[in-house]
């Protein structure tokens, strides 16, 4: 059942009659409404009445609504105002450029700008290699998007993105100190995407692409990795897959099963799907069985997709076909990255003894984690609210830590594969057990091994 979080959280002031019961009337009001109170604070206090802002978590912004009511019913009791906690923490956006150098006096202006800077703009100019040292491409990475495929809400344009692009770019600075800008562009044409890219990347050490839809993001990144000397990731493929690579190397080692005789069934071959599978493929597990919107991938099929045609040519050593139900029997791993409530406990009871379930899709996962837990022995989700998170936010600050401090010119499965151990590894033996297969996204171990290992397989020192 959902609780009220964060997500919705508001503050209602109101003024009321200064009576002893005035603390509990209200409480209880939110309290019968199914509001969680996480403040009570009396701002202001007249000899008529006491001024209170009560700040609670809601449902959603019905229930919030209901909360408010539920205060305004009360006897004597004014709501003058409520301010919903999450959009005031976007108000006039989520991050800024500040200045590194002071700017007190003429002498650190000939410096920092005319006449000093144009000495530093000849050096780049005789040696272009120096903009990694000299200017702020050395730590800054484009978050770029198109707007097309943005968290569950889909093709909502560059301009709706914004917020969580700037999200992205806080989450950069914050976990790995990477100065990353959003770049949301009013296109969604393929050929303007990569055209625009190759225009901006001369200021940039890295490109995240982000919520850019499949299959146009597979050839985005392919031609721009072609094109650029500077790494291009796109994070909701690669993001993912690291961090699943990383999870499922843990939970196949708490229910003691080797990847080489692991059976792997992947629901979902779009962005994030596909890219789990090439990761895993590396690691060398018994059989991948790839399943879609429209059954087993298999290579009779008939799909033409390359990237669909590619998936069928390299996994389903049986050339199986059907449909997920027919996949999940005997399969010793399921990793969900489709759509919600696909399947449910008797499926899962069909799978091989102490399976691992994945059930990624966000919000709501294929499979219900506690129908899957009846019969798996490890389930992660992509939820803040189980255990087991599987989120992004363990990769993609470290991975761009270590490509900037290796001065990385591109990306390859190795340093993937090796953030993926640096994240499995920081869950020591002491540690693992079937609700800890990944660390928590505040531990602040993961984005220095992540990134160390990341220069490491980027030949950095
Ligand atoms: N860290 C995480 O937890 C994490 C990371 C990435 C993606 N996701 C989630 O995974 C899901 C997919 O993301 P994406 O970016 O790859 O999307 P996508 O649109 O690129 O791909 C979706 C895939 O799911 C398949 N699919 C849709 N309905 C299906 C059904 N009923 N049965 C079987 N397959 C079905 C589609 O055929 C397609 O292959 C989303 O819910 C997303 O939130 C979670």
């Amino acid at each position: 059942m959902p609780v009220p979080g964060p997500g919705y959280s508001i503050t209602i002031r109101v003024a009321a009659p200064p009576s002893a019961s005035v603390a509990g009337d209200l409480t209880s009001a939110v309290g019968h409404v199914g509001g969680v109170i996480t403040a009570f604070d009396v701002v202001d206090s007249h000899a008529d009445s006491v001024v209170i802002d009560i700040t609670c978590n809601a449902l959603s912004a019905d229930h919030a609504r209901d909360i408010t009511e539920a205060l305004r019913a009360l006897p004597g009791v004014d709501v003058r105002k409520v301010s919903d906690r999450t959009f005031l923490v976007h108000l006039g956006g989520k991050i800024e450029i500040s200045a590194k150098v002071a700017l007190r006096n003429r002498d650190d202006l000939s410096r920092a700008y005319t006449p000093g800077v144009a000495r530093i703009c000849q050096a780049i100019a005789d040696n272009p290699d120096d903009a990694r040292r000299l200017t702020i491409k050395r730590n800054t990475v484009a978050v770029v998007t198109d707007g097309s495929a943005v968290l569950g809400m889909g093709n909502i344009g560059p301009a709706a993105a914004l917020p969580v692009m700037e999200g992205k770019a806080a989450l950069f600075k914050k976990f790995a100190g990477v100065d990353a800008w959003p770049v949301c562009l009013d296109t969604q044409d393929t050929e303007e995407i990569i055209r625009a890219v190759e225009l901006i990347a001369p200021v940039y050490g890295g490109i995240n692409l982000e919520d850019i839809a499949a299959p146009r993001c597979f050839e985005i990144e392919r031609r721009l990795r072609q094109k650029l000397d500077i790494p291009v990731f796109h994070d909701d493929q690669h993001g993912t897959a690291i961090v699943v690579v990383g999870a499922l190397r843990n939970a196949l080692r708490v229910v003691g099963k080797d990847m080489a005789d692991a059976k792997i069934v992947v629901c979902g071959v779009g962005a994030a799907g596909s890219a789990i599978i090439r990761l895993l493929l590396q690691r060398g597990p018994a059989d991948i069985v790839a399943v879609d919107v429209d059954g087993i991938v298999h290579r009779d099929r008939g799909d033409t997709d390359a990237n669909l045609r590619w998936v069928a040519l390299n996994t389903n050593r049986e050339n199986k076909s059907g449909r997920l139900h027919d996949a999940l029997v005997g399969a010793d791993v399921f990793i969900g990255v489709s759509a919600p409530n696909l399947f449910g406990a008797e499926q899962v009871a069909t799978m091989a003894p102490d399976a691992v379930v994945f059930a990624l899709a966000n919000p709501d996962p294929e499979i219900d984690p506690l129908e899957a837990q009846k019969h798996a022995a490890v389930v992660a989700t992509g939820r803040s609210d189980y255990p087991n998170q599987i989120n992004n936010v363990l990769a993609f600050p470290g991975v761009f830590r270590g490509l900037l401090d290796a001065q990385a010119h591109t990306i390859t499965d190795a340093m993937l594969l090796a953030a993926a151990d640096a994240i499995a590894d920081v869950v020591d033996g002491e540690r693992l057990n079937a609700s800890f297969i990944v660390p928590s996204v505040f531990d602040a171990a993961v984005a220095p091994a992540v990134a160390e290992a990341v220069r490491k397989a980027a030949g950095g020192h």
